[in-house]
């Protein structure tokens, strides 16, 4: 069975991800037992803190290819990046320096800053989709922005962004706030894949097994084949089927009698 994982940090040495050749391949192993049998690498790109080409990440993604060849882990890989939402994004791309999910540069794994959706995202997200571009938004149940104003992210959802919820954040390993937020996303259909966002750090592991279980036992196996099938379908630059998205209901701040 395909298992894409849109999301992770698996090359060595350009980010906050794996540190070294090394650990990427124990990475890698990890990947495989959780069932991923394909994955983008998704280095941070224009996040303030990282920039990863695009021709550099299309090079060491051949070299990592090689390597997993070597040591006979049935990983394959594809060059990504995770890019943050900054003002230069429509110039870098005008400079051919952004990866997409797929090929045929439809589907962009763009993030926001942890505490922020910056003003300018609904024009942003307007030019990009004026150049046929779908955002898919990563982790938004970890923004502190959204999970106060769950509508900012609705309204998103509403223009045609996509969303992918972390496997760690649905099966409690950022906390039961992120865990419970994870949940009241899926079941309100504003999310749509699963990705690792695997690092080298504590608790930012492979749990895609795990919360492909998870998400089988509380919504059914039709559910959890469908977030299966969305992710392969992004990277293969198809149609993902849009949800009937609800909006979250707003948080009592009165008792009713
Ligand atoms: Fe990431």
């Amino acid at each position: 069975m395909v298992m894409v994982d849109l999301h992770c940090h698996l090359l060595p040495g350009v980010d906050d991800g794996s540190k070294s050749m090394e650990i990427s391949l124990r990475m890698a192993k990890e990947a495989v037992e959780n069932g991923v049998t394909h994955a983008l690498l998704t280095p941070h790109h224009m996040n303030g803190r990282y920039v990863n080409h695009k021709q550099d990440v299309i090079h060491l993604t051949k070299q990592f290819a090689a390597e997993l060849e070597k040591n006979n882990i049935p990983l394959t890989v594809f060059p990504g990046q995770e890019v943050r939402i900054n003002g230069n994004l429509l110039k870098a791309l005008d400079n051919d320096d952004i990866l997409f999910a797929d090929t045929d540069n439809r589907y962009l794994m763009l993030e926001f800053p942890d505490d922020d959706v910056p003003h300018y995202t609904n024009r942003m997200i307007f030019d990009l989709q004026q150049r046929e571009i779908t955002p898919v938004i990563v982790h938004p149940e970890r923004n502190t922005m959204i999970m106060d104003k769950p509508e900012v992210l609705y309204e998103l959802l509403q223009k045609g962004c996509l969303s992918q919820i972390t496997a760690s954040s649905y099966i409690g390993t950022f906390g039961k706030k992120v865990e419970k937020f994870s949940r009241q996303l899926i079941e309100a259909g504003q999310g749509y894949v699963f990705a690792s966002d695997a690092h080298d750090l504590p608790g930012r592991k492979y749990e895609m097994r795990q919360a492909f279980e998870k998400l089988s036992s509380e919504f059914g196996n039709d559910f959890s084949h469908h977030y299966a099938n969305n992710a392969r379908t992004i990277i293969n630059g198809g149609d993902v089927p849009l949800n009937a998205v609800q909006k979250l209901r707003k948080k009592k701040h009165f008792w009713l009698f």
